[in-house]
Formats: structure tokens, sequence, C-alpha cells
């Protein structure tokens, strides 16, 4: 079974690829390198003992997409390829509906044209926007709050519009809560460009002592401690999800939406002491005021996810900061080539 992973060297798409292998799928990806670096191949051939075939290609460029479905025969596609900050977004919309629509148009146009009708989409929690029903099914209406969320509420209802065209269609949406962690064999991980600006490759950072303190964005929500809550999940459970996702894709037709959570809230505090305990270091910190825009509480029902894909989150929070740690600690030592 031959599957196309776009964006498959970026931090979600590289543990998938992992997980895709060790299954004995035939793994091809294609990505433009925007926001990765190609010796991640070398390592997930190292994790794996297996090869994947690379295409340095932009989603932008039809061509580019056109000659991977030339030269396989691809039995359905994992879209990861997306610009992801939040921030960025709102400050450069332009650049987010060109890289998440366009890029998405040109995809599906080209699977439609080479007959493949098997896809999982990457969407996000974002699509909930400041829902107050928690812990939140599928079922809550979307309502994004930012550009890259609206982004990925476009792409969910695309997907829609095109299995209401042709039901010969099998999609799968995965709605992902806040991935962090880091392959355990230390080679695989988020390697942020720029500043980052979500919690776990910040603690990171104030831990290797890159950055000389986090900042704590408001402790007077309606929480057990004050602090936001948020349901983090382990990127390789994450990447598991996928498997069984594609699993299904083969024996189905349908849209299918799922929520991938570990249904488990921890607070900012709770992460914080955590991490400290596993890994022996400490988080200085300081409470500054709320950052705009931030939901008190977000945290999946993720029950669907487990009846219907027999998939459910693992690792606990000790094993994501203990590897986000040993992560960052390869990235520190020089272990991984640096990015270009
Ligand atoms: P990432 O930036 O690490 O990976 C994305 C990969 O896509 C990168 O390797 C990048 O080079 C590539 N890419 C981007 N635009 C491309 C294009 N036009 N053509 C070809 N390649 C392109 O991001 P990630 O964290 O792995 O996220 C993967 C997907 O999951 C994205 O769609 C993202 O929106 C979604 N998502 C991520 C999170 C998260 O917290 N990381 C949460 C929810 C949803
Ligand atoms: C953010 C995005 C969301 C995206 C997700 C994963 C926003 C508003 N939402 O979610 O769309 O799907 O990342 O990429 O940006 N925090 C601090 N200090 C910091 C950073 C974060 O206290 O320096 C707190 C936040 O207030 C929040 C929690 O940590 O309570 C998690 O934040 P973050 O990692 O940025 O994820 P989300 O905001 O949940």
């Amino acid at each position: 079974m031959k599957v196309l992973v776009t964006g498959g060297l970026g931090y979600i798409g590289s543990h998938t690829c992992v997980e895709l292998l060790q299954n004995n799928y035939e793994v091809i990806v294609i990505d433009n390198l925007s926001n990765s670096e190609v010796s991640v191949i070398t390592r997930i051939e190292k994790i794996t003992n297996k090869k994947i075939t690379f295409y340095k290609g932009d989603l932008l460029n039809k061509f580019d997409i056109q000659q991977v479905f030339q030269q396989n025969e691809i039995d359905a596609v994992l879209h990861f390829a997306a610009s992801k900050s939040v921030n960025e977004s709102v400050k450069n919309p332009v650049k987010y509906y060109k890289n998440n629509i366009s890029s998405m148009v040109n995809l599906l146009e080209v699977m439609e044209d080479f007959n493949v009708k098997k896809f999982i989409f990457s969407s996000s929690a974002a699509v909930y926007g400041s829902t107050t029903q928690q812990p939140i099914s599928e079922l809550v209406d979307t309502q994004a709050m930012n550009p890259y969320g609206q982004t990925k509420v476009i792409g969910e209802d695309f997907l829609n519009d095109l299995y209401i065209s042709d039901n010969e269609w099998s999609i799968v949406v995965l709605r992902y809560f806040n991935p962090i962690g880091a392959h355990e064999s230390g080679l695989l991980g988020e390697q942020p460009n720029g500043t980052p600006n979500n919690l776990m490759p910040l603690i990171t950072q104030v831990a290797s002592k890159k950055r000389r303190l986090l900042y704590v964005f408001g402790n007077d929500y309606n929480t057990t401690d004050g602090t936001g809550v948020r349901d983090y999940i382990h990127v390789v459970d994450l990447a598991k999800g996928h498997v069984s996702a594609v699993q299904k894709l083969l024996l189905t037709h349908g849209l299918h939406t799922y929520n991938l959570g570990t249904g488990e809230g921890y607070s900012v505090l709770e992460i914080i002491n955590t991490f400290e305990k596993v890994n022996n270091v400490n988080i200085h910190y300081e409470i500054v005021d709320r950052r705009a825009g931030d939901p008190a509480v977000c945290f999946a029902n993720p029950a669907k996810a487990k009846e219907e894909l027999e998939w459910s989150a693992e690792r606990t929070l000790e094993d994501m900061c203990r590897d986000s740690w040993q992560w960052e600690k390869a990235l520190e030592n020089n272990i991984l080539p640096s990015r270009k």
C-alpha cells in the first residue's frame, strides 16, 4: 500500500512516516522544506530501517504534485503540509489562505485527475474557537477565531463539498489538540522556526537556558489553579492515530471527523511542575496578563476515535515532558544537524 505524505518532514508528518513505515506502508513524501530539513529523512530511515521516497516540491506548484502522481501509484494521501502559526496568520493572512487553501485545492485537483480518492486532513482544535462546551465533541459547531483556524474550517468545508459531489471519496478529518513531545529515540521532534509561540518549546528553551524565563499568560481563569487548561497529546500517539485513520480509509467510503486528544486537561502550572519533576530542572516563570484570544479550557472528548478508529492515546504527561526535554538536549548538543 503506497501513501503520499505531504509535509512529511515536519513535526507531526515525520513521526507519522515512522509509524506508517513500521506498519509496512510504502511512504512517499512531498515537502518544500519551508519548515523542515532534508536530514529528517535519514533520521526516519534510521529509526525504521526502511526507505522513503522523497520529492522536494511545493503544493502551490501543481506540476510538482502531478510529477509525484505520474511516477507512483498512490493509494491514499495524508495532508500535513500547511503553515501553522496563529500569530503569523493574524499578521499575514494572505500567506495562510494561499499556503493552506490554494495548495489544498491543487492537491485535491490532481488527486481527482489521477482518480485517487482517499484523503486524511490535518485539522485542528482551533476550529472550535472559544467554545465553552467541555470536553469538546466533534458535534460542537466550528467557529474559528483567527485566519489559521479559518483555513482549517475552510479545508473541512471544502472536503465536505467534495464528498457531497462524489461519494466515492473516503475522507478522514483529524482535529488535533495540543501535540507535544518527541520521538523516544531522540532523533525526531519539533524544530520551531524562529521564536516559538507554543508552551512546550518555550519551556524546553527556558530549561536549556536559551531563554531566560517563561511568561505564564494569566492565573485568573476559572480553572483549578487559574492558569489555562489544554489537552496535550504525545506526538507519537498522534502519529499512531493516523495509522488507524488510514486503515479506516481503506475499508470505507464517507467523510469522518475525529478529535485526536487524550481527553485529559492539564493547566500551565501542572505542565511546568511535571516538567521540573520528571527532568530535574527548574523553569523560571512569571505570571503576566492573559494572551488575547486564549480560551480558559480546551480538551477533547476522544470517544469517537476510540470507538471507530480503535485508537486512544497511551503516553502520559510524564512521557511527554521527558521526551520533549530529551529532544531539546539533542538539539542543544548539536547531535542533530541544525536548521539551514
Ligand atoms: P510543520 O511546520 O512542522 O510541518 C509542515 C511541513 O509542511 C513542513 O515540513 C513544511 O516544510 C511543509 N510545507 C509547508 N507548506 C508546504 C507547501 N506549500 N508545499 C510542500 N510542503 C509544505 O507542522 P506540524 O506541526 O507538523 O503540523 C502539520 C499539520 O498539522 C499542519 O497542517 C498543521 O496546521 C496541523 N496542526 C498542527 C498542530 C501543532 O500544534 N503542531 C496542531 C493542530 C494542527
Ligand atoms: C495554539 C493555537 C491553536 C493551535 C495550537 C497548536 C492560539 C490562540 N491557539 O493553541 O490554534 O492549534 O496552538 O499549535 O495561539 N501559554 C503560556 N505562555 C506561553 C505560551 C503559552 O502561558 O508563552 C499558555 C497558553 O495561554 C495556553 C497554554 O499555555 O493556556 C497552551 O498554549 P499553546 O501551546 O500556545 O497552545 P494553544 O493556545 O492551546
